[in-house]
């Protein structure tokens, strides 16, 4: 796939239902009482291992449209004993171990090989503590879990910032004894806690902790809305910010502030980023925004910022190539264990196009110029937000940039390239 150079990008796009609260909607659709419609669902390759997942489970999922299901739920332990494909997507693999953990039966949790190489023992242990009976192999996936009915409620300290993580938890302590709590050392986007909440759990919130004691039942009254994925946004976003000229409005994105970090570093940066007409969609925040170009400038990103943006920051770093200035970004070290080691993946895509990228242990050292990049070829090793990157690189590059391995954009967006076309005034 090639993507040439814009000279802006120009009009209203909306992007698909947000990849996280998809998968969420329809697990916790799957273990509510009744139907539960999913309006705004993401279908993209990832959302749709979930879709899989629930049906192998015993769940009946009906298609309704494209963006829309009807998840019959089977109850907080009704799901029956299975192999699971998990696909690419983390988030399933991870979210249903915990969700497995107090279920009968044996389940056991393949993934293709990128998942494959994701460490799981950092869900594992603390489901262990819990008292489920799960196994990695080597810290890896297959995953192989034999359903536990006495689990304990724990308080568990997340080493790391990782929302899936502290959801497996938080998921398995929907069918334990007592409590749950989870201790993040930075706050993580908090969609599963928005949506136990409405799904009538206690959830009790600190700054740094989150608690839910385990409920009778889950109930959506029939719906979950999903707002627009501001991941899939991002791209556009990026792109918009560094065309000049462009005049692009993106509708009914999610806005949940644990999401949006890209906006902030922006800012700092110099962009211009509106974000108007915020309502609400369900348990999250949904806006409007409306980006124009402005020369960018060098900015510093640390290990507290990193899980508000965390897959936006391979186009951090190609906001930084183009800004005057040198960009550090600290205490990223989590890049490298995400679908690739994003870390080099960056470093490598935008060093072939011209910029000037170190990679780091915990992230990169970026020497901006503002103007254009070369362009050329790049490699996307397979991942969704590295082929996304490449496209946005090309736009605003002087040549061409040639994609390896472009169709991995299925995993989030599949339409990404058609939509990018539809603004790219060239
Ligand atoms: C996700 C959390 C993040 C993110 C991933 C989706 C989620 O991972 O990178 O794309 O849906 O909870 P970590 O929580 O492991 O950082």
């Amino acid at each position: 796939m090639k993507v040439a150079p814009a000279a802006a990008l120009v009009g209203h796009v909306q992007v698909p239902g947000d990849k996280s609260i998809s998968h969420r909607a329809v697990m916790l659709g799957a273990l509510a009482e009744g139907e539960t419609r999913v309006r705004g669902f993401g279908r993209s390759d990832d959302t749709m291992s979930t879709v899989d997942a629930m049906r192998a489970l015993g769940v009946q999922v009906d298609e309704l449209g494209d963006d829309e299901l009807l998840v019959h739920g089977v109850g907080l332990r009704g799901l029956t004993a299975a192999r699971v494909d998990c696909g690419n997507a983390g988030t399933l693999i991870r979210l249903v171990s915990g969700v497995l953990a107090g279920q009968p039966g044996t389940f056991e949790l393949t993934g293709d090989e990128s998942l494959s190489r994701r460490p799981m023992e950092r869900i594992a242990e603390p489901l262990r503590r819990m008292g489920a009976l799960i196994e990695t192999t080597e810290g890896h996936a297959p995953v192989r879990i034999e359903g536990s009915d006495s689990l304990q409620g724990i308080e568990y300290v997340l080493p790391v910032a990782s929302a899936q993580v502290k959801s497996a938890i938080l998921l398995a302590g929907l069918n334990a004894d007592g409590a749950t709590t989870v201790i993040e050392p930075a706050p993580s986007r908090d969609h599963t806690e928005l949506m136990l909440a409405a799904g009538g759990v206690r959830v009790r919130r600190r700054p740094r902790s989150v608690t839910i004691e385990p409920p009778a039942a889950l109930r959506f009254d029939g719906e979950l809305l999903v707002p627009g994925d501001f991941s899939s946004a991002a791209p556009l976003v990026v792109a918009a910010a560094l065309l000049p000229g462009s005049e692009l409005t993106i509708h009914d994105v999610g806005v949940n502030p644990l999401r949006t970090g890209l906006l902030a570093v922006l800012e700092r940066m110099g962009a211009h980023v509106s974000v108007f007409n915020r309502r609400r969609a369900g348990a999250e925040l949904v806006a409007d925004l409306e980006i124009r170009s402005t020369p960018l400038v060098a900015t510093a990103i640390e290990a507290a910022e990193v899980p508000s943006l965390v897959d936006e920051l391979p186009l951090v770093a190609l906001a930084a190539a183009h800004a005057r200035g040198t960009t550090l970004v600290t205490g990223a070290e989590e890049l490298r264990v995400k679908e690739s080691d994003r870390v080099e993946a960056v470093a490598d895509a935008l060093r072939s196009l011209g910029a000037r990228v170190t990679a780091r242990p915990d992230g990169w050292e970026i020497v901006g110029v503002p103007a254009r990049l070369r362009g050329g070829t790049m490699r996307s090793v397979g991942d969704h937000r590295i082929a996304m990157l490449g496209a946005v690189a090309g736009l605003a590059a002087r040549e061409p940039v040639e994609i390896g391995e472009p169709e991995a954009v299925a995993v989030s967006f599949p339409r990404f390239f058609e939509l990018l076309d539809s603004v790219a005034k060239r």
